[in-house]
Formats: structure tokens, sequence, C-alpha cells
């Protein structure tokens, strides 16, 4: 495995692969890699001929109070376990590297990126598809890997792929849970001993919901409180959203008849964690 810092590096290794016949997959990350990244990389290994992983920490996705400086950054360690997983080449650039100075190109996708995580975080969603699109020129990958735990950033750039016509296949990859249920994420490192116990309520929320729902409640309002109830439950935790919406469209739906996505954001203590259940009907 091979880690480089530049886009020409990342240009002529990607040739070079290419050249042998090989398929290009593309895991970005933002690399304090964990057992989910790695399911990625290794959904990456078994489908393409060389599998690249980006890590950058990229400011532009984060808000004035997001921790940017805070994030954890070590790629001797996510160099080890990305290599575990079978990566090829690692592209770990500077901010420069990617945002020259006067930089100022933006891709921005509408509608779905404004509500949700959007509202709660405004330019977040600019500053993601700016990266990957920059990422997807790069690199030129045949797929890219995206997990479905960051459910609206999937759709986000399934859009801007569609809109833009990038030629490359995004393969979604279903959230990597801990035996608790609690989603795995950079996120939880921040978590005491209490709050770890506490964050479990966002996982058994969404399974309340989906209880109900499979009931046959129909009624998006009631498998909305009956989330918020148990979440208002747990002393640690203050609910942000709770949401059941199209999982296409992600607008709030009126009454409970198609599949739906639970979407959730909860801070425990001053983390904030979000998740997301796909609810099918059973037939
Ligand atoms: P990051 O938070 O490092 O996540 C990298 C990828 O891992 C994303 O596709 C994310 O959805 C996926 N992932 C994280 N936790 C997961 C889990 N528990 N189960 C399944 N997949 C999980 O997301 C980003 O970085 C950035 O926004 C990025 C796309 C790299 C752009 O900067």
């Amino acid at each position: 495995m091979r880690i480089v810092a530049t886009i020409s590096e990342t240009r002529k290794a990607v040739r070079a692969a290419r050249a042998e016949g090989k398929t290009i997959g593309l895991v970005p990350t933002m690399g304090a890699l964990h057992a989910a990244h790695l399911a990625l990389m290794s959904r990456a290994r078994e489908e393409c001929g060389s599998v690249v992983v980006s890590v950058f920490v990229n400011p532009t996705q984060f808000g004035p109070t997001d921790n940017f400086e805070q994030y954890p950054r070590d790629l001797e360690s996510d160099a080890a376990k990305a290599a575990s997983a079978g990566v090829d080449l690692i592209f770990a650039p500077s901010a420069a590297e990617i945002y020259p100075a006067g930089f100022d190109a933006w891709v921005e996708v509408g509608g779905l990126t404004g509500i949700l995580e959007g509202a709660s975080r405004p330019g977040h969603f600019r500053g993601v598809t700016t990266v990957v699109a920059k990422l997807f020129n790069i690199v030129g990958p045949d797929r890219a890997y995206f997990g479905m735990k960051d459910y609206q950033q999937l759709k986000a750039i399934q859009k801007m792929v569609r809109d833009l016509d990038f030629p490359i296949e995004i393969v979604p990859v279903p959230t990597v849970r801990e035996p608790d249920g609690l989603a795995m994420s950079s996120r939880n490192a921040y978590l005491s001993t209490e709050e770890r116990t506490a964050a479990t309520v966002l996982h058994r929320a969404l399974k309340v919901a989906e209880e109900l729902v499979n009931a046959g409640e129909r009624d998006p309002e009631k498998v909305r409180e009956a989330a918020l109830g148990l979440i208002r439950s747990e002393p640690l935790a203050d609910v942000d959203y709770v949401a059941l919406v199209d999982p296409e469209t992600l607008q709030a739906q009126r009454r409970v008849e198609r599949p739906a996505l639970v979407a959730l954001a909860v801070r425990v203590g001053q983390t904030r964690l979000i998740d997301n259940m796909l609810i099918e009907f059973p037939r």
C-alpha cells in the first residue's frame, strides 16, 4: 500500500492501475478509521481491481461550532488499518493541496440539502459535495462507496452524480453498528461512559418507530411521538429532530404508506449523533 499527498501522484498511480486493466474503487473518509470505514473498504476490495482511500478532514464541511481543530487525526494508525483491509493507495492531501489560495468554486445540490442535517448545519452539504466532486475528478473511480449511516449525504452525492453526469457508480453500504445497536462513528470517542450508555437511545428509538409501523401505524406524528418520548426519557439526551420522510426526496410523509426513512439527530452531552433506519413494509 502506498500513501501519497499530492493530486499529481494520485493521478499517476491511478493511471498505472488502469494501464493494468484494473477498475478503480474510491472510499472517501476523514480518517479516524473504525470498523465501519473498513467495511466500506472491504466491499470496494471485493468489487474493484484497485482500491483508493482518501483521508482528508475537509474544513469546508465543518461549521463554526463543529470542532474542526479537535477532529481526531492519526494517519499512521489509519494507514495500518487500511492496509489490513487490502487498500492499494491512500490519498492524504494537505488543505492547501485541495483548497489552494483563491479557491472559490462550489458544488451545491438543491432541495434535499436544506432540510434535516442541512437545516441544522448550514453550508455543511456544500462542503461535502464540493470536496467529493474534487475527489471524483482527482481519482476518477469507477465506483465510490458511501455509508447509509449518513443517509442524507449519500442522497446528496447520488443527486450530484446524476445531475452533473459523473460517470461513477455510487455504492451504498449498510450502517455498521456496535453490538448494542449504536451506529459506529468517530464521534462516539467523545462520549463519557454514562453518555455511551445513553447513546443507545438513538437505535432504540428507531426500533420503536419500526415496530409501530410494522404493527400498522400509519400516522407519522404518532410514530414520531413514540420515538421522541423514548429519547426524552433519557436525561443525557437532547433531541434535535426525529423525522419520518420519503427515502428518495427526504420530504416529510403525510401518511406512512411507502418505504419510509426514520432519521434522527440527538445531542448526548456535547456530542451530536445521527442515525436512521429504512422501514420496508412486511408483505
Ligand atoms: P467520514 O465521517 O470519515 O465517513 C466516511 C464514510 O464512512 C462515509 O461514507 C460514511 O457514511 C461512512 N460511515 C461512517 N460511519 C458508518 C457506519 N457506522 N456505517 C456505515 N458507514 C459509515 O462522511 C465523511 O467522512 C465525509 O463527509 C466525506 C464523505 C469523506 C467528505 O468529506
